[in-house]
């Protein structure tokens, strides 16, 4: 049963009129359910046991959503990589399947993708049952330990017939060999209807090599982008190559996912996009300036789903970073997917932006709803006090009325805080005098475990408009922040001692008005 609780507070800091429906929830506490240990994320996906990275081969097929994983079955930390997978039929809840693809004489199993191959070009199935085809890096320790650089990473294929439950090697592996480069992964496979061919994005070194193929098994290399383009801090992985139509016009447009790592404008792993036209041979992008896909820490390696419904192009990352991964303090388990989100285009000016929203699904997991109308904030306004469920994973939403963010009177900055009774918080805010978002966890850790966590995010923007709308998705040790039309986004974990269990809206050197918001509890996936 749901409770809705609306405040309405005129002109006046915190004098309330509380209109109450209905009783709270008798939930249970969730004491000896699984996955309920400190903090284990409740409404993210995270592996049963042990360590996860990037997601994996996800792809859409018969019903059903999978999401293999980069995963090390035996400790919390980075090992021998073999294929986790999960399967979901909302986005939302997930069930644990059987590690997929085992690493054997050829190397561990890397990052990489996979297809239905629904005319079954590579002679895997048959038309009646076409195959999943599955696109992986092999990369091989011994090479590697003898330091036989351009022998160590190769592109290689397994197949299912059964829905994904089981997975066989391709006997003709690598499908495609080195050509000579130290890092060469990551194979990311699509469909060109218009060339009628596959073809196969792969990090290599700083670059990404586009190959294709008629049946998934043949390469033939086309072209490569990236020299001079973007940002080259780091090694360049997990491409992603799709096409997104530009909302409110006919216009489509292809975009290509770049992670790479060092180098993300909060230190660490990141996520570059550009946006362009390819042809069947060729990427070709007039973009000049870098475009990052997310502004905060933890939101790596993210690809998208193949053959989702309606065309949809949704995305999971790694919510982690290379700086720190494998020391924060997890034993159970180690690593967590973002949420999912849609990822839609706009066209500003001249320039095209990627937007990212959590997928509607979430509401799958809605349980009672807050709400705020019209509430002047001046100082701090803990509204914690009215939500019941304030401590449990979150979906936020504020709309700040920021029409006057240039008269005297408007506040410096404004924002909202969670935080817990020992003094650790987590602030989301914007700076109204030097026009930028943050995300400040400084305080957010009880237990300092890398020098490289406790820090501020920012993203120069320019708010303009009436209102600000904010969203944050919030978990045990997530939030997810997505602003300015869906085109700001900000991924950030933390670890308080304690849960957070106290939300304060605050504004500094000011008054601002938040028009409208809401607080609505989501239910754990794992219940
Ligand atoms: C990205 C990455 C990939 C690689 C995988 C190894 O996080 O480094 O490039 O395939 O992780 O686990």
């Amino acid at each position: 049963m749901k409770t809705t609780y609306v405040y309405l507070l005129s002109m006046l800091f915190l004098t309330t009129a509380c209109l109450q429906t209905k009783s709270k929830d008798n939930e249970e506490s969730g004491a000896g359910n699984k996955f309920q240990e400190k903090f284990r994320p409740q409404v993210h996906f995270t592996p049963q046991k042990h360590w996860m990275n990037d997601p994996n081969g996800m792809v859409y097929y018969k019903g059903e959503y999978h999401l293999f994983y980069q995963h090390y079955p035996e400790k919390s930390v980075w090992g021998p990589m073999h294929w986790g997978h999960a399967i979901s039929t909302d986005l939302v809840h997930w069930e644990h399947m059987p590690i997929a693809i085992y690493p054997d004489s050829l190397g561990y199993i890397f990052s990489g993708s996979a297809v239905a191959d629904h005319n079954n070009t590579s002679g895997l199935g048959t038309k009646e049952n076409p195959p999943l085809v599955a696109f992986f890096t092999y990369h091989d320790m011994k090479a590697e330990k003898e330091g036989r650089f351009t022998e160590i990473e190769s592109q290689a294929i397994a197949y299912s017939l059964d829905k994904g439950r089981t997975w066989t090697k391709y006997k003709g592996n690598p499908v495609v060999k080195n050509p000579g480069i130290r890092d060469f992964r990551d194979p990311k496979v699509i469909w060109h209807n218009d060339s009628k061919q596959w073809i196969m994005s792969i990090a290599s070194g700083q670059v990404i090599k586009f190959y294709s193929s008629p049946n998934c098994l043949d390469w033939t290399y086309l072209s490569e982008f990236g020299e001079g383009r973007g940002e080259h801090g780091g090694v360049w992985e997990c491409p992603d190559l799709f096409p997104l139509q530009v909302k409110g016009s006919n216009e489509t447009k292809w975009v290509l996912i770049v992670n790479i790592n060092p180098g993300g404008p909060a230190g660490g792993s990141a996520t570059q996009y550009f946006v362009g036209d390819f042809n069947g041979k060729e990427f070709i992008s007039a973009q000049s300036k870098t475009q990052w896909m997310d502004y905060g820490k933890d939101n790596y390696a993210g690809v998208t789903w193949s053959n989702a419904p309606e065309s949809r192009r949704i995305l999971i990352g790694w919510m982690n970073n290379w700086e720190y991964a494998g020391e924060k303090p997890c034993i159970e388990w180690s690593g967590a997917a973002t949420f999912p989100r849609e990822l839609g285009l706009v066209k500003e000016l001249d320039t095209y932006l990627l937007t990212s929203e959590p997928v509607k699904e979430i509401e799958k997991l809605y349980g009672e709803k807050v709400e705020f109308i019209n509430q002047d904030i001046k100082g701090i306004m803990t509204i914690s006090d009215r939500i019941p469920f304030a401590k449990s994973p979150v979906d936020i939403r504020l709309r700040f009325d920021i029409a006057d963010k240039t008269k005297m009177g408007f506040p410096s900055k404004y924002g909202i805080t969670l935080k817990n009774s020992r003094g650790e918080y987590i602030t989301v805010g914007y700076d109204n005098v030097d026009s930028f978002f943050y995300v400040d966890r400084t305080n957010a850790v009880g237990e300092v475990f890398s020098e490289k966590f406790a820090l501020t995010h920012i993203v120069p923007f320019i708010a303009n408009g009436n209102y600000a709308d904010w969203r944050i998705v919030v978990d045990k040790t997530s939030l997810e922040f997505f602003a300015a039309d869906n085109k700001v986004v900000i991924t950030d974990l933390y670890y308080p001692t304690e849960d957070f269990d106290i939300i304060e809206i605050f504004a500094e050197n000011g008054q601002i008005r938040l028009g409208e918001a809401s607080i609505t509890e989501l239910k754990s996936i794992w219940k």
